[in-house]
Formats: structure tokens, sequence, C-alpha cells
């Protein structure tokens, strides 16, 4: 049997209809930049995650930059992100002129635990990012009452979350706002880049949507730095199709999640856990082993595919050199990186699939 990573295919095989009708749609009226399925699922997709506005961009990055900039944030001030999780959250800080102060993250969730974020807040620290890495919230009630005290925007990077829930409450209305990535095998996906900005506060939303919009709010008047990050019509009325089968393709994964679970109890690997009050919507189905080298290599040879998120930690990387960071500095963050692996993980993945590629780990 061959399990790719994730297949796209399987997840899209029952929409294809739909989705020819709504490019058809587009293609008929022509309104391919801001058009009405912007619109549409701009609104759509805030009611989704509980929140008033919801502002499309192009890309996960660009809804963070977006994000911090309509907060002010920029030159001098200080964000703090965990250390562990993709490149493009701290990059965000740092292309807003801002600092990326690194946190290391709870060594159980993989994410940022209030308690130890209160150590990094300095007179210059304005904003918080917190990450739901991997489909798991991050500890909001940690993190919200540290903003509170210290007057501070919390900006959820929301990117491997859609639909995760914390306390009954969907992530990308716990924080100030949220940035969500549609990176086509985020659990919502385009068919390419796109992006969205979530918040409560209507004047966020406005300078995000103006920024994104060559700066204007009447055209051709540029009063904001006139970027172009505008979310493409076309996009847009492919995740409002998909968007209706999100919640379906979540209980997909979480019983593949569930599956995996009870079967590779009683090994030696770390598997992921879910903190109570959360929902976790398994992203990625992330385990660990100090023999993650040997694991990935003997599931390759059995026709398994595996990723690693990720392999070299944000202050490592060749692009933060010259910043300060160390080796060693943050060491749950370092000793992930050398041990977690990425098992298959798709809606519409079958049980039989679940079950070879567990029992290829059980046997290595
Ligand atoms: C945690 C996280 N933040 C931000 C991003 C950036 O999203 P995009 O690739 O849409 O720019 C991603 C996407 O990979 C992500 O996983």
């Amino acid at each position: 049997m061959r399990v790719p990573f994730v297949d796209l295919q399987t997840t899209h095989q029952d929409l294809y209809q739909e989705l020819d009708q709504a490019i058809r749609g587009v293609m008929t009226r022509g309104d391919f930049v801001l058009g009405q399925e912007v619109h549409a699922f701009e609104q759509e997709f805030a009611a989704y995650c509980g929140s008033p506005f919801g502002v499309g961009v192009d890309s996960g990055l660009s809804a963070l930059e977006l994000g911090l900039r309509a907060f002010g944030i920029g030159p001098g001030d200080e964000v703090i992100v965990p250390s562990h999780t993709f490149i493009a959250t701290a990059a965000a800080v740092t292309f807003v002129g801002a600092t990326p102060v690194l946190v290391d993250v709870e060594g159980q969730s993989y994410n940022l635990d209030g308690s130890q974020v209160e150590a990094a807040i300095t007179p210059r620290t304005r904003a918080i990012i917190p990450v739901h890495l991997y489909g798991l919230p991050a500890d909001m009630d940690g993190i919200m009452q540290l903003a509170d005290k210290h007057d501070l925007v919390v900006i959820e990077d929301a990117s491997q979350a859609h639909g995760a829930t914390y306390k009954g409450q969907r992530v990308g209305c716990l924080g100030h706002a949220a940035a969500f990535s549609f990176y086509p095998t985020k659990n919502l996906g385009a068919a390419g880049d796109a992006g969205m900005l979530v918040t409560g506060n209507a004047e966020a939303a406005e300078r995000v949507r103006a920024m994104g919009n060559v700066g204007q709010r009447v055209k051709y008047h540029h009063e904001l730095p006139p970027f172009n990050h505008r979310l493409d019509t076309l996009q847009a009325a492919l995740l409002r199709v998909k968007l209706r089968y999100l919640e379906g393709w979540t209980e997909s994964r979480r019983q593949n999640a569930a599956l995996y679970g009870e079967l590779l109890q009683g090994s030696d690997l770390v598997i992921p856990v879910e903190t109570p009050g959360c929902k976790h919507v398994y992203h990625l189905y992330v385990v660990r082993t100090p023999e993650r080298d040997r694991l990935q290599a003997h599931l390759q040879e059995h026709g398994v595919s595996t990723a690693i998120h990720y392999p070299v930690p944000v202050h490592l990387q060749p692009f933060y050199a010259g910043n300060g960071f160390h080796q060693g500095q943050f060491p749950v963050t370092e000793r992930l990186c050398g041990e977690i692996l990425s098992l298959p993980m798709f809606p519409g993945m079958t049980a039989e699939q679940v079950e070879y590629v567990a029992a290829r780990v059980l046997e290595c």
C-alpha cells in the first residue's frame, strides 16, 4: 500500500461540480478583483469564527503583517511569538520593523503557555502572537490575562486551526484579531494562496482592507501604505464551496486521529495531546521519538510519506543569523525539531490507510 502525506484529490472528489459552477460564476461575471464572492466569503468565514469582521487577503503571512500594522505595531516595538512555529509568524513581525521576541513552547501542547510568556514582557512589548500549532488552541485564557494586565494586543495565528475550539469558542474570536492561511493543504485550503484577518475591531478591519487594497479608502487616494494583498475572487468562490464541507472534514480528521491514538497506544512514541477544554482539528498529526530519522526512513521504504514541521527552528534559520540568537536558547523547541514526525493526515483518509501506517510504525 502507498499512503500519501496529503491527498487533495480524495478531499475534493465529491466537490468538482460545485467548484466548476463557482468558477463559471466568476468567469461569467468577470468581477475578478474584489468581486461579490470575496465579500460573501469574508462574511461567512468571520461568522463561522464567531467574529464580526473578516478581510480577505492573499496569504496568511499578509494577514499577520497587515494585522500588526493595523494595530500600529512597528519599529521599536517587541512582539512575543513562540519559537516553535512556521517562519511566517516571526517574519511578519520583522517585516513591520518590530522585533520578534521568541518564547519557548510548552512540552506537551507545543504551544505558548501564559506562565512562560510573562518573563519575556518588557516596557517595549506591544503584542503577543499565540499560534494554535498543528490545530490545537494555545492557552488563550493565560495569554489574554497577561494581555489585559500589560495592555497588549493579541493576534492569534490560526493558520493551522480552522474550526478548532477553546472552551466552546472557535479560534479566531479569542484574541483582538486572528490571521488565517488558506494555503492549499490547510484544513480550509484554496487553489493557490489566500488568507484572512478576522477581528472584532471595526477600525482594524477597515485599515487592513485599505492597506491591502493599495492603501486607498477612496479610489486613487492612497492614505495608507499602498500594498496589494487582495484576495482573488476566484479563490473566494472556491473557498465558499469548501467552507460548507469543513466541519465534516474536521470530523474525518478527528476520527483518524482517534484511531491513530488507539493503535499507537503502548508504543514508545509520544502522540498528540488534546488539552482539556480544547477541540483539536489535527491539521497535522505529529508524533515524537528520538528515533525519528530511522522511523521516517522505514515508513518511506514501505510507501508511507511523512514530513517534519519544522526541521530547523526559527532562531536557527539563516534569515535570522545576526539577530543574537544561538543554539541551546530554546531547548524544548530544539529537541522537538529533532524528534517530531508528521504522519499522513487528510480528510477522507481511510481506516485501512491509518491501520497500515500504524502497523508500519509499530514494527519499526
Ligand atoms: C503557523 C503558520 N503561520 C503562518 C502561515 C503563513 O501562511 P501562508 O503560507 O498562507 O502565508 C502558515 C502557513 O504555512 C502557518 O502554518
